[in-house]
Formats: structure tokens, sequence, C-alpha cells
């Protein structure tokens, strides 16, 4: 196969989701139609004791969640498919929001019962800034759940956003009989008594199904949706402006295959990918580049590694390839990679545009880094970063153990697990984060992966404001506001609450306040 032809097939994408709505079940179902697992649960069999690689944290197994993201790739009908893994627990929201800058198209699960829930609102919204397409997956039809037509509403009034839908349920709960699917023109028996689980719509009518009376509803109901629904426009939906809605059961693995071939039909290509100064680079520029979107240490305990996720924009990747690292200016040699075949790691076989690749970090790597060969001389647009809300204090619990604790703050903090920050005058470390148990994590992490025990001091919610350095005057702290700098040495103030801060613009009205450092 070309290059060209190679990227073409290449699908990549996240499932973002509510905690619970499925989004494990989900991605179980479509890596056993990849055939990349044997069977259903292998990638995450959690109370069972039996957990694959994705789950590598002790912490995670403890807790029952899943705090890290991974990657996951198979073949099916003629595409290589990519799936990101994005955690499901909101402290971790940051590190999901980057995953969503590395893939082409969304997958969002909802609960049929629960509709639109608060972590799939708030993910929505960074899949709609960067306007690439939704699909939808109402799941847990085989249980009772809302009406679908008010499920459909909710897109469009809470979300804000049009939907078609591509099949349409037969009852639902005990009496859930089927899925109408329109985009084959035909109906997915749930429980065949024959066998026969499609049935065409030309030959519905000699069914025993259609004399139900939920399929009566059924098609009274796309009666209904075809006069006054939204209609299918390829166009809208690579835009992001209208999510095709499939309706399904991950559990009992109904509509997912369908959902899966008719997501492979309309999914995007590798996209473009613009840097800093709007150059949109081509997939299929032949010289190779990406960007580090995340990092992760020791995945694999007995090897302590850590391993750069890099999301290959353009061209394709060359084992022992010598790229260029663009905020450093040096060249770095790709030469221990790894790609992510189901629940193994592989060497890279073969990796172009739209493919994950696993680069073995020893520190070399910051989240958002661009590695490029040839030409570019930008760096790609940066990733979101969040200004932390919650902080805490820390050191060393044994002063003999300075080495490797500040190695392990240097290497999660590269890694974006918390943030860095140092008083200004006194230089203690600071961290911040969104959620707490971010804290809790690398405190875990700290003990188990450098050794390094830590004493932590709440410090409870602050509101971040840079400062220019040229205006600043080191009189102006206090225990309300505390100053700091970040790790690039740029002046902060952490303030107490937003009372605080008040107090300080009255103080000193001719002082600015950023939200972000931008001097
Ligand atoms: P998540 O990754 O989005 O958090 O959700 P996950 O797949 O873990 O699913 C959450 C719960 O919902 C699980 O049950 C799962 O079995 C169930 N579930 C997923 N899809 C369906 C479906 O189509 N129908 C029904 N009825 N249930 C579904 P659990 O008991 O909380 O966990 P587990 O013990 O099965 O792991």
């Amino acid at each position: 196969m070309s290059l060209q032809e190679e990227i073409k097939i290449r699908r990549t994408f996240a499932i973002i989701s509510h905690p619970d709505a499925g989004k494990t079940t989900i991605t179980e179902q479509l890596l056993k139609f990849g055939g990349a697992i044997r069977e259903a649960g292998t990638v995450k069999a959690r109370k069972s004791g039996n957990f694959a690689k994705s789950d590598w944290m002790d912490i995670e197994k403890e807790r029952g969640i899943s705090v890290t993201s991974s990657v996951m790739q198979f073949d099916y009908a003629g595409k290589r498919v990519n799936i990101l893994d994005t955690p499901g627990h909101e402290d971790f929201s940051e590190d999901t929001y980057r995953t969503l800058m590395a893939v082409d198209a969304a997958v969002m699960v909802i609960d049929s019962a629960k509709g639109i829930e608060t972590q799939t609102k708030k993910l929505f919204q960074v899949v709609k800034h960067r306007h690439i397409p939704v699909f939808t997956f109402i799941n847990k039809l085989d249980r009772d759940g809302l009406e679908p037509l008010d499920l459909l509403s909710e897109l469009e009034d809470i979300l804000g956003i049009s939907s078609v839908p591509m099949n349409w349920p037969i009852g639902m709960g005990k009496n859930f009989q089927g899925l109408y699917d329109f985009d084959n023109e035909r109906i997915e028996v749930y429980q065949p008594a024959d066998g026969e689980r499609y049935v065409p719509f030309s030959e519905v009518g000699g069914h025993t199904l259609s004399k139900n009376p939920f399929y009566e509803q059924a098609v009274e109901d796309a009666e209904l949706l075809r006069d006054a629904g939204n209609e299918f426009d390829k166009k809208a939906v690579l835009a992001g402006e209208l999510t095709p809605v499939f309706f399904g059961s991950a559990l009992t693995s109904f509509g997912v295959q369908t959902f899966l071939e008719t997501f492979l039909k309309f999914a995007p290509e590798p996209g473009k990918h613009k840097t800093i100064d709007d150059v949109e680079i081509d997939p299929m520029n032949p010289d190779f580049s990406g960007f580090v979107f995340k990092i992760q240490a020791n995945m694999d305990p007995k090897h302590r590694d850590r391993i750069a996720f890099v999301r290959i924009v353009s061209g394709k990747f060359e084992r022992g390839m010598s790229v260029n690292l663009l905020r450093t200016g040096k060249q770095v040699k790709l030469s221990n990679v790894t790609q992510f075949m189901a629940d193994t790691r592989e060497n890279v076989q073969n990796a172009v545009a739209g493919d994950i690749i696993g680069v073995y970090d020893t520190g070399t790597y910051q989240v958002g880094d661009t590695l490029a060969t040839g030409k570019l001389k930008t760096a790609f647009e940066p990733l979101p970063t969040f200004t932390p809300e919650i902080f805490v204090k820390v050191s060393a619990r044994n002063v003999m153990k300075q080495k490797s604790f500040q190695k392990g703050i240097e290497q999660l903090v590269q890694e974006g697990a918390v943030q860095l920050y140092r008083t200004y005058t006194t230089n203690e470390i600071l961290l911040g984060a969104v959620g707490q148990l971010q804290f809790e994590v690398f405190k875990d992490r700290m003990e188990r992966e450098y050794n390094a025990e830590i004493i932590m001091t709440p410090l409870g919610n602050k509101t971040v404001r840079w400062i220019n350095p040229a205006e600043l005057d080191e009189k102006m702290s206090s225990s309300r506001n505390i100053l700091a700098r970040d790790r690039f040495d740029h002046p902060l103030f952490l303030f107490e609450n937003d009372f605080a801060m008040r107090w300080f613009i009255d103080k000193y009205p001719d002082v600015r306040l950023f939200t972000e450092f931008n001097v």
C-alpha cells in the first residue's frame, strides 16, 4: 500500500462519557469485533481481580475507577482503528482534554435512563470547540430508559447539537424487541426466535415482529422523524454540527457491530493540524511530524519506564529515525518505540499519520512537544492547560531523600499529572490541581515509583492570577494572596478567594492581573 492509502484507512477516535454510562463495556465489544481480544472483559475485569495492562495502577484497582488513558488499535473491514481511552474520573479531565486534541472524531456514550450527565456535558464542550465529528451511542436499551424522542431533545437542548437517528429502538427494557436500522434498511432483532438477526425492511411484513405494537410504534416514530426531523448530511456530521445517533445495548452486544460499521463508513480520515503560526500541516505531507499529548510513567511496573504518547500528524514513522524536538531545537533519535495493539504493546510495524506511537522517554519530552523532520520549524498549537483550583504545599518527609524527591516532582510535573509552583522568595514547592484525586495519585506514585514519601499540606481553593513582572512589588503579597512563580518563573498570585482578589484590585488599581501569563 502507498503511504497515502495507508493514511486514508486510519480512523482515530476517543470515547467520552459520564462514568458508568458504559464506555468500558462498549470499548471491549469494539475490540472483540476487531478480533483484538478473544473475550469481552479482557480489557477491564474490575472487581473480578483480573486486570489488563490498561489498569496499571493500584489506586485504580482499589477504587475501581479508570484514571489514566491508553490507546488500543485493531483492524476492521479494511480500516485501521485507533481508540484512545480517556480517564473516567472528573478529577482527571485535564488528561481527557489533551487526549481529545489527538483524535479526529469522538464517540459519546449516553445512558438511556440518565440522559446527558455533567461529565458528558463538559467533555462535549471540548469536542465542540475542536469542531470534530461526534457520534452518539445511547446505551442500555435492555433497561427502561427515557423516551427516545426526549433523548434526542436533550442533545439539542442541553448540548446544542442537532441530531439524526441512524436507528430507532423497538420497545425498551423488558419490551425491547430490536432496532429499526435506517442506514442498512433492515431490522435488527433482539432475541431472534429463528436465529435470523437481521430482517430486511422489504421482508418485514411476513415477520412475527411486524404484528408487535412496539414495532408499530417505532414505524410511526420513524415516519414522524422523516417528516419533522433532521436529514442525514455528511458535511454537517464532519463539521461537528450534526451528530448521528445510534441506540443499542453494549452489555448484550446489541447494535454495537452495526454502530462500528456505520461509524467507520462516515468517520473522517486523519485531519490536518495547525501550527502556532496558523499553517495547516496535511497528513499526506511525507515529512514526519507529530506531537506529544500524554506522558505516562511506569506503565509496566516491571520495567519502570516512561512513555511519551505521540499522535502522528503527517508522514510515516521509521524505526531509528532522527527528528527535531522543536522546543529545544535538538535532534532526538526515535529508536525505542511501541505501538498498542489491543492489550499488548508491540514494536511498531507500521505507523503513519493518524496513528499513536509510544516513545520511550528518559525525561526528554514534555506534554505538548512537537517532533518533526524536514522543513517544519514552528510547533503545533499548544494543548489546553487548566488553571488549577486547589493547592497543596509539599516537602520530602525524609531530608536524606531529596534527590529522589526532586526527580519524582520533576517527572510527574512533565507528565502533566499536577502543576508546579514555588513561593516567590522562599522557594517552597506548591502543587496545583483541578481535582483532589490528582494529589492522592501523585502522593501514591511518589512513594511507589520514586521511593519518596512526602508531606502534603492542603492550602485549599485558590484563584490564580498572573502579573506583569514590571508591575510587581513583593510587598503586595500577604497571607491572603500568596506570591509564587510558575515553572517557567512567571510571577503570579494565589488569592484565597474572589473577595481577596477584589480587595487587591481596589488597593492596586494600576496593577493588571491575567488569567494566563501573556506579557
Ligand atoms: P464506564 O466505563 O462508562 O464507567 O461504564 P462501564 O462500561 O464500566 O459500565 C458501567 C455499568 O453499566 C457496568 O455495570 C456495566 O456492566 C453496565 N452496562 C454497560 N452497558 C450496559 C448495557 O447495555 N445494559 C446494561 N443493563 N448494563 C450495562 P456494573 O455492575 O456497575 O459493573 P461491572 O461489575 O459489570 O463491571
